[in-house]
């Protein structure tokens, strides 16, 4: 087996610059940016620029897939982006009705906005919401619960319409028909395999033992009782990962035909993390 260490990720969709410059031409028509991201890895989940892009938009970060994170430690990620003038909302949007959050925090923010131009004699306006997100995060999940119905076609495509279609939601909220899209920057191949666990980007782009492995060693450092569990190994050591592979091969029935077979050993460990049978994990730290 062989880990492609050290070798950064290359993978730059072209729909990410058109994406980015399309959203650039309709921001001054939003008042209020929700990004989207997955709780179990709130940095690397993030949109790196953002803030550049979307200017001074209010920003709501929705903290999705909350109920498959580590709370303790996604929390103090909500901390740090708080006092940093954000605001945080945690959402199982699949399961809850946590994005009645959302629409509360909008409704908070347009009851201020709408004061103050109340005092310059201005009429209320409504929010205009744009949601944004890389992929998998729960972006479509999301909107099709504001908007009460499955929605074709939003959230779900790169690229952005010029002319805003937007959907309403009440009395002080429209939501921007667009697929905001984003994609995260391969900052390290540590990053990257984060995203690649948490099927952010494609598994095909990596390579699998290097996601598989990478698994392992997070959980091994922090979440040893999860690694014995779901796999009946103690530690991950780079040393022992014929052996380790092949413990977990016998803990997970994969079929042996002669030899072990590392891929499919693999695709478990992947599938295992992609089927959210692991809850309670976070993945990045805050040093
Ligand atoms: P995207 O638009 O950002 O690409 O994400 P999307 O809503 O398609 O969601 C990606 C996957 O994540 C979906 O699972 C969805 O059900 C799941 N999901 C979304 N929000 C949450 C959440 O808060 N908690 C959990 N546990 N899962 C969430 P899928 O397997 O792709 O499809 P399906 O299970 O809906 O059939």
């Amino acid at each position: 087996m062989e880990e492609n260490n050290g070798k950064l990720i290359q993978w730059y969709p072209g729909h990410m610059a058109k994406t980015k410059k399309e959203i650039a031409s309709i921001i001054s028509m939003i008042d209020v940016v929700i990004e989207v991201i997955d709780s179990r890895i709130p940095y690397s989940s993030r949109i790196p620029g953002l803030n550049k892009l979307t200017r001074d938009k209010k920003n709501i970060i929705v903290f999705n897939k909350y109920d498959l994170c580590d709370k303790d430690e996604t929390n103090k990620w909500i901390s740090k982006y708080t006092n940093e003038g954000n605001i945080c909302v945690t959402c199982d949007a699949k399961n809850s009705n946590d994005y009645k959050k959302i629409i509360n925090e909008v409704k908070n923010l347009m009851i201020n906005i709408n004061k103050k131009r109340a005092s310059k004699n201005l009429l209320p306006k409504k929010a205009k919401c744009i949601v944004i997100g890389v992929p998998n995060v729960g972006k479509s999940t999301i909107i099709n619960k504001i908007v009460g119905k499955n929605i074709v076609g939003i959230g779900n495509k790169p690229g952005v319409t010029k002319n805003l279609s937007t959907i309403k939601i009440n009395e002080f909220m429209d939501l921007v028909d667009t697929p905001g899209i984003l994609w995260p920057k391969f900052e390290d191949q540590h990053l990257a395999l984060n995203l690649a666990s948490m099927t952010i980007i494609k598994e095909e782009i990596l390579n699998i033992d290097s996601i598989a492995i990478h698994i392992l060693r997070m959980l091994s450092k922090y979440y040893p009782n999860i690694l014995k569990q779901e796999f009946g190994i103690d530690c991950y050591n780079d040393d022992e990962v014929e052996e380790l592979f092949t413990i977990i091969s016998k803990k997970k029935n994969i079929p042996v035909n002669g030899e072990v077979d590392y891929e499919k050993v693999s695709y478990n460990i992947i599938n295992t993390i992609k089927q959210e049978k692991v809850k309670g994990i976070t993945f990045d730290r805050i040093f």
